[in-house]
């Protein structure tokens, strides 16, 4: 999690009489991540967050599972995803599991005409193509190409984009999205080895306070089905928050890869960790530096993981025919390596502009039937000379 931060207006002790100018009480919500168990904000509202006015029919948005065991090579072109006005109908799941989902989307339009949250999952969203703000009760987060923005579960948010060209990769976690724990002190801080310390973690800024009364529409995500709750006072009227719990953004651009004399193996690219899967930034690098090293990566068996890499810019020196916004999945139990030729033409390479974020899931992802639509011909066979 990231470390104890402030923004606006908080009462001295916690839990105490917090009073508006008016002589009124401003409204305390506590917002943990496990229960009263582990880290938490705490949030001063104009209004208590409680008012709902009207409630909408439920609907489903649960992944339509096609293939729910499978065992082979698989390659996807997620720039096949069409641009869709609305940000939460553009969102498409392609991979899941009972820890996480795999989202892909090319919203148009910002979300500006209700709310949003989900109450399930962390949302990670990598950022591969546009830019604008992510606003939310912590306030305002910028962002742009490369970032990824950290939503912890519950967190209402709406997204605006400064063009209608966007390009999201998201990770929905049903669990805490964390720092790797070896990266972290015992005491919290990110350790000197850690590729990435607490200067590149952007938090939220500019916190606004809409003391405003009407009817304000949040759609909740629960359980596969989508919840409209209409609330009486404006979502974003908190006047300070502390803790541990908020939105953040970090940029794969600020990763400091870790180099070696010889290959080095996946964990040194490791850049988050929940439940049963880690996230991973591949980024320009220098090759290994051994007079006879073989920059490629050796063939390996992922016994342990379903290895899903989304291609996002560069040339990828391991794999013919890669394009930007592909996703291969290699799944658990057959093992799987460079493409032929590919060892050969690594060695002697000083560097390599890939840009490509992982995810390795340790149970079997399912393939859902949106993501057959941009399926990429028989990617199993690709290997055969
Ligand atoms: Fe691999």
């Amino acid at each position: 999690m990231p470390h104890y931060s402030t923004l606006g207006s908080i009462p001295h002790k916690r839990h105490t009489q917090f009073r508006k100018p008016d002589g009124g009480l401003y409204s305390e919500q506590l917002f943990s991540t496990a229960g009263f168990s582990n880290d938490y904000s705490l949030l001063y509202h104009v209004h208590p967050p409680t008012q709902i006015i009207k409630t909408e029919p439920q609907y489903s948005v649960s992944p339509q599972v096609a293939e729910e065991k499978m065992l082979r090579h698989r390659s996807f072109d997620g720039f096949k995803v069409k641009p869709v006005k609305d940000y939460l109908d553009s969102r498409v799941p392609v991979l899941v599991n009972n820890d996480v989902h795999i989202v892909i989307a090319a919203p148009q339009e910002s979300l500006t005409g209700y709310f949003y949250k989900n109450t399930d999952a962390d949302e990670l969203i990598f950022v591969h193509e546009g830019s604008g703000v992510l606003k939310t009760m912590y306030g305002e987060i910028t962002f742009s190409y490369g970032d990824y923005l950290m939503v912890p579960r519950g967190t209402i948010y709406q997204i605006y984009f400064d063009t209608p060209d966007n390009r999201l990769f998201i990770v929905e976690s049903f669990s805490p999205i964390r720092y790797p724990k070896r990266y972290v002190s015992k005491e919290g801080q990110l350790l000197e080895h850690s590729p990435y310390c607490e200067r590149d973690i952007r938090g939220p800024q500019n916190l606004q306070t809409f003391d405003q009364k009407g009817d304000f529409l949040i759609r909740a995500k629960k359980q596969g089905m989508m919840y409209g709750l209409h609330y009486g006072t404006h979502p974003f009227d908190v006047i300070g928050w502390d803790g541990c719990c908020y939105p953040y953004a970090f940029s794969i651009h600020d990763f400091e890869p870790i180099t070696g004399r010889v290959h080095q193996p996946p964990p040194v690219h490791q850049t988050f960790e929940a439940r049963n899967f880690v996230v991973c930034s591949f980024v320009p690098r220098l090759f290994d530096y051994h007079p006879d090293a073989i920059p490629a990566p050796y063939n390996h068996s992922n016994i342990d993981s379903d290895e899903l890499l989304y291609y996002v810019d560069g040339d990828f020196m391991s794999r013919k025919n890669v394009t930007r916004g592909m996703m291969t999945l290699h799944p658990a139990g057959i093992p799987h390596g460079p493409h032929p030729g590919a060892v050969q033409k690594s060695i002697g390479a000083k560097e390599t502009k890939e840009l490509a974020v992982m995810v390795d899931t340790f149970h079997p992802l399912m393939i859902t039937k949106q993501a057959l639509e941009l399926e990429n011909g028989d990617y199993t066979m690709s290997w055969a000379e």
